[in-house]
């Protein structure tokens, strides 16, 4: 069984400060740094791009999960690998030719994910989560950090692991937005075994013990 993932967001931190928040990650019990990508088109909002992952990689010493939300991720898969990524997310809802895109990513030598919003149906993984190595089920409408988590995300866990299990993909099964001290423990029984965490890690007064208390928490709760 896979020990559950801490992956904080760096969308959360602070941008005039970044090598100072990416150290105090290098510290912390973190194991993946979340890099939140946004362009504006397939989400409201823009983050950031290359050249801030790239600043990123100098400093990370931990593996980059980073999480594309740009309405065409196939023309930048190579860009991101190069600026450091270690996995690649891409959106369910911006690819006819996932399988394809998949393959690409693999190619590069990252793991590679699909994320699915909220109104995503698991089941359209049916044929492909054997060839993944992550899911990642969004729990907030992507494009903003500090929203309030979706409730149904629950059944969505529950329906993706029961789909993993009947086809023996071995996933990570990732939960993105909202992800508090409050949920954790239950989003982990559930099935959950990477959760990302922006505003909880990086709004709290003390960022390393706040990551190591998820960590704590998360830790021996999963399921069979
Ligand atoms: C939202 C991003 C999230 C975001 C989470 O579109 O994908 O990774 O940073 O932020 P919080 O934890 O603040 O909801
Ligand atoms: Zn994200």
């Amino acid at each position: 069984m896979k020990d559950t993932a801490i992956a904080p967001s760096v969308l959360a931190a602070d941008f005039a400060n970044l090598q100072r928040d990416i150290e105090m990650l290098n510290e912390s019990e973190a194991d993946w740094i979340h890099v939140d990508i946004m362009d504006g088109i397939f989400v409201p909002n823009i983050s950031f791009g290359i050249p801030v992952c790239q600043a990123i990689q100098k400093h990370a010493k931990k593996p980059l999960d980073v999480h594309l939300m740009i309405k065409s991720p196939d023309d930048f898969l190579e860009a991101f690998k190069d600026a450091g990524a270690d996995r690649l997310t891409v959106h369910y809802e911006t690819l006819s030719h996932l399988h394809r895109t998949i393959g690409k990513i693999k190619e590069l030598g990252c793991k590679a994910g699909v994320a699915l919003n909220p109104h995503t149906p698991v089941s359209g993984l049916e044929d492909i989560i054997h060839e993944l190595d992550l899911v990642l089920i969004m729990s907030v409408n992507p494009g903003f950090g500090g929203q309030q988590f979706i409730e149904h995300t629950y059944s969505k866990i529950l329906k993706l692991k029961k789909l993993a299990e009947e086809t023996q993909a071995d996933i990570w099964i990732e939960i993105d937005g909202g992800v508090t001290d409050q949920n954790a423990s239950a989003l982990v029984k559930a099935g959950a075994n990477a959760l990302v965490a922006g505003s909880f890690v990086f709004k709290s007064p003390e960022p390393l013990s706040t990551i190591s208390g998820l960590k704590k928490m998360t830790a021996s709760k999963q399921r069979n």
